[in-house]
């Protein structure tokens, strides 16, 4: 061998030596070291979560000792806490603590930082997982130039009952479109990978089944079998765990009994063991300690002994981590084992984030004001709110409006308003004007021109009985050309803990609009709410109706943008929207029964309310557009298949009104025969298409054994052989197109 190549030789395998010696750590060999430092009190610091004393999420248990807690080492992680300023100084004091462990900074971005987007539950109409995503994106890359690196969103929970508040937070009442948007919304808050700086860690909740609160009460008992866990409602917890979702927070209902918070079954057999779960869990707040009220531990020593030993990791807000789990240890009622694996899981997370390269990594002031004003974040904010708005009503084709309109009444009590249109959940940032909000009435104003004279009146409160304002909105609507009714709930009316047993609109403004059509003048309803309501009155007799929801900090340009046709409204329920509160629950999957009822004019020995129709208002899958689509050609490659065979299936979609729009084609299936009942129609497939005016489009589905799966009574994940029914529809009700195939043994 000559010098040169023995020289490299040497040079190469002295190389390998060096980094074979400094070895780069593994994440995991990270945490071990540490861990290996840590006292059982410091570990138990790590599983310890307060609230800031900037705002508050629940019950508030004062105490002023937290700054001497954290030097200790005894607190792991704060909520509520934004801001660079006010993170950077806790994270200060957390580096003076012994083992120099960083904390984490949590908070509810559940529909946006600074810009506020649209609720969830509103953006979920959109059936856009590429603009949720971009949503969750922007918020988290707001969050983290604000000092935060953990949302507590997005909330997964299928919910069926409007009367339960929390249905705002959430994608509605189909498993199959909640779990597209479950995992949207856990990319976009991720990002790439954790350790990016504009990545927060995500966190699925509330695990398990909070949506279905008996009667729709918040923190309610849920009792459901098995079988309709895991068909319905662990599916979009599922999607988020695959989609690599960092935490979970368990959920203040107790499941069959048993306390989500000390549930085993679901956070150890299911979450951490089934589904190999490797991020951590975080309890909800205060919910190991309300497992006392609950009455399944006598107290707060058996709360701590009962949340570790079924899986929670961190204690939001409780204490009794922090006065118990020690003793446990001591009276070996806890393994140290148990306290290690739950710190493990902790620690690993703030190694991925980066904080123990730097803790102030999150904490830069500059970076803050650059994102917290980005015009890129209100742009993608005003279009999601477009798509978010459902077009319910649109007699005679009054809307899309002329924009040469002479004269406009903008009149109710949600036209004006600025921060009613931010929801439930949004974000009080400290330090920044958070305030930033495009009005209704600004919203107007900015898109008509000189020629459009804007009349503007309340005519009434959201609540109350008072008529006194509609003397003044009945003349202001005489003298217009088109009268638009702004009305709705106040966005504290729906949320958490705000459940309701009367969901109508409420106060007189049904009756204001009652008055306003007696004018004879055409009216526009935009219905402002977190939840479907009740409004029948309305319903009927409008001419067009917008249901806006809570749209955040573009609301005025995005309604604008619809109302005059700059953005063609295409966002469809993903909820059911009920006559009458007396029809919850109602949702479109719903099985057969023996005595099905089919039609209103029959209800006798069927399975209806014999004063009412058996339809919605509106079922999920519902909403218009300024233009119409003909469905045509449905074509199947085949009429059977095997179970590890597959139908490719094709229908084409014809643009046949005058405007460019965008259509949800929806796919379900009945499976006809089954060892378990199966719903009368499920959703296995969409897909959200552009057509311009007159233009036709072939689009394609595949239809797989995983499409006719379902969990059988030994909840096995089985395709079962025998006839399904293929519906193509424009809404679950409005079905287009069918066929049939078999699936063969
Ligand atoms: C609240 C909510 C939960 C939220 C937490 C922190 O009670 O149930 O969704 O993330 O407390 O604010």
């Amino acid at each position: 061998m000559n010098k040169i190549v023995q020289g490299a030789f040497c040079l190469i395998f002295g190389m390998l030596s060096i980094v074979a010696g400094a070895q780069v750590k593994s994440v995991d060999q990270k945490v071990d070291s540490v861990m290996g430092l840590m006292t059982l009190e410091e570990k138990i610091g790590q599983m310890n979560q307060y609230n800031d004393d900037w705002t508050a999420t629940g019950p508030v248990t004062l105490d002023n000792t937290k700054a001497e807690q954290i030097r200790q080492g005894q607190l792991g992680s704060l909520l509520n806490c934004m801001g660079t300023r006010r993170v950077r100084s806790w994270q200060m004091i957390a580096m003076q603590s012994r083992l120099k462990i960083p904390l984490l900074f949590g908070q509810d971005v559940i529909h946006g930082y600074k810009t506020t987007f649209p609720i969830p539950l509103a953006e979920a109409c959109s059936w856009d997982t590429n603009a949720m995503e971009l949503s969750a994106r922007i918020a988290a890359t707001e969050a983290s130039a604000g000092g935060i690196n953990w949302t507590f969103a997005p909330m997964v929970d299928i919910a069926r009952d409007p009367r339960w508040g929390r249905v705002m937070e959430g994608a509605g009442e189909d498993p199959y479109l909640g779990s597209l948007i479950a995992t949207a919304r856990v990319k976009g808050f991720q990002g790439k990978k954790l350790g990016d700086l504009n990545a927060v860690m995500a966190c699925a909740k509330h695990f398990a089944a909070y949506g279905a609160a008996i009667g729709g009460r918040d923190y309610n008992s849920v009792d459901m079998s098995d079988r309709l866990l895991w068909e319905v409602y662990l599916p979009t917890f599922k999607a988020a765990e695959e989609a690599g979702v960092a935490t979970f927070m368990n959920s203040f209902n107790d499941l069959n009994g048993v306390p989500a918070t000390g549930n085993k079954y679901l956070q150890r057999d299911i979450l951490k063991g089934k589904w190999d779960f490797k991020g951590f869990v975080v309890s909800d707040w205060g919910s190991i300690g309300e497992m006392i009220n609950h009455g399944n531990v006598k107290d707060g020593y058996e709360a701590a002994l009962s949340a570790i030993t079924a899986g929670c990791d961190m204690d939001m807000e409780s204490r009794n981590y922090k006065d118990h789990l020690a003793q446990l240890v001591k009276d070996n009622k806890v393994p140290v084992a148990l306290i290690d694996e739950a710190v493990k899981r902790i620690l690993r997370k703030k190694f991925e984030l980066g904080l123990f390269d730097d803790p102030y990594r999150f904490c830069n002031a500059e970076r803050e004001q650059r994102e917290l004003n980005n015009p890129a974040h209100a742009k993608a904010a005003r279009e999601i709110a477009a798509k978010s708005i459902v077009l319910l009503k649109n007699e005679h084709q009054l809307l899309p409006l002329s924009k040469n309109i002479k004269v406009i009444a903008f009149i109710g009590p949600l036209v004006k308003p600025i921060m009613q249109n931010k929801g439930f959940w949004d974000v009080e940032v400290p330090d920044i004007d958070s305030s930033y909000v495009v009005s209704q009435w600004e919203g107007l104003k900015n898109k008509v021109g000189k020629n459009t004279k804007l009349l503007y009146a309340k005519g009434c409160a959201i609540e109350g009985e008072n008529r006194d304002g509609f003397a003044e909105a009945l003349e202001v609507a005489k003298q217009a050309d088109v009268v638009i009714l702004s009305i709705g709930e106040r966005r504290d009316m729906t949320g958490e803990a705000k459940s309701r047993s009367n969901i109508n609109i409420p106060g007189v403004q049904e009756d204001l609009l009652k008055a306003l059509l007696s004018t004879g003048k055409s009216v526009v309803v935009l219905i402002n709410a977190g939840r479907p309501l009740v409004f029948n009155y309305t319903a009927e007799h409008a001419t067009a109706i917008l249901y806006t929801w809570w749209l955040g900090s573009e609301a005025g340009d995005a309604i604008a943008d619809v109302l005059f046709g700059d953005y063609n409204p295409s966002a469809k329920l993903p909820i059911s929207f009920p006559l009458s509160v007396g029809q919850i629950p109602i949702y479109y999957s719903h099985f057969n029964t023996g005595r099905p009822a089919t039609s209103d004019t029959n209800h006798n020995y069927n399975s209806s309310y014999n004063d009412l129709s058996i339809f919605p208002r509106y079922e999920f899958g519902y909403g218009l557009s300024y233009t119409t689509f003909k469905y045509s050609n449905l074509q199947l490659s085949k009429k059977k298949m095997t179970s590890n065979d597959r139908i490719e299936v094709s229908v084409e979609i014809t643009n046949t009104g005058n405007y460019a729009g965008e259509e949800i084609v929806q796919l379900y299936l009945r499976d006809r025969v089954g060892s378990i009942v199966r719903p009368v129609k499920e959703l296995k497939d969409f897909r959200k298409i552009s057509l311009k005016a007159g233009e036709a489009k072939t689009i394609q589905f595949v239809i797989d054994k995983e499409k006719l799966s379902f969990y059988n009574q030994k909840l096995e994940w089985v395709a079962e052989p025998g006839d399904f029914d293929l519906m193509i529809g424009a809404s679950s009700k409005d079905i287009r197109l069918t066929d049939s195939f078999e699936l063969i043994p």
